[in-house]
């Protein structure tokens, strides 16, 4: 199995101070900073927008996996651009034009990813797999952290695994929501490559962010 990427959600930080947690996630051996922005719309939460993601850059000099839960979001694209994400996902829910939204994210040479709901079909993903950099497959409805883990949203990483290894694309493939040391395992059996993890990362162990992101991604 090929090693994993961590990918720990600051939406389980301290939100008054994310410039130290984001630096505490470097030293912890985070691979990503993953950003949850969320517009009170097309999920019922809301959460911070461009202008915080462009302070926190100088922060680390880790990418920026920025999961954009907002509709529509097509025109929002460049904001995001422009403070420093480096990936950038959709939900195709959230926008009109999949295609010309992806096309828009690439014109900034950002990395594209693309979401599915658990209730989106995977089939979503497949007929636009050449052109996107990641697949998050959301492993619970977004919107909020804590929620319990949703094992039947493998079935679509299994079949995302054998179609990109089978055309020999180096699409990657994220899973967010409710990943704990256990259900881990079962990710990256299943071919997961990035695990998204707020509350283990931050809860588990007393917050030890370090055994937490070393237990994730060998356990
Ligand atoms: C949910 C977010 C997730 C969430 C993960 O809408 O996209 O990134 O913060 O948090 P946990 O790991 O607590 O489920
Ligand atoms: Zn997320």
């Amino acid at each position: 199995m090929p090693d994993v990427k961590i990918s720990p959600s600051i939406l389980s930080a301290d939100f008054s101070n994310l410039g130290k947690e984001i630096q505490n996630l470097e030293k912890a051996k985070a691979d990503l900073i993953h950003i949850d922005v969320m517009d009170g719309h097309f999920v019922p939460n809301i959460t911070i927008g461009p202008s915080v993601i462009n302070k926190l850059r100088k922060y680390t000099s880790l990418p920026f996996d920025v999961h954009l839960m907002i509709s529509p979001v097509h025109d929002f694209i460049k904001n995001f651009a422009d403070a420093g994400a480096d990936i950038i996902t959709i939900h195709p829910e959230a926008t009109n034009d999949l295609v010309s939204s992806i096309k828009k994210i690439k014109s900034y040479n950002k990395k594209v990813g693309v979401s599915l709901n658990p209730e989106t079909s995977v089939d979503k993903a497949l007929s636009i797999l050449s052109m996107i950099d990641l697949v998050l497959i959301m492993s619970v409805n977004p919107g909020f952290g804590g929620q319990k883990f949703m094992e039947e949203t493998l079935e679509k990483v299994k079949v995302l695994r054998t179609e990109i290894d089978k055309k020999k694309f180096k699409t990657q493939i994220e899973i967010d929501g409710g990943i704990n040391f256990e259900n881990a395992k079962l990710a990256k059996e299943a071919g997961v490559n990035i695990l998204v993890s707020g509350t283990t990362i931050f809860k588990e162990n007393g917050g030890n962010l370090k055994k937490n992101i070393h237990l994730l991604r060998t356990g």
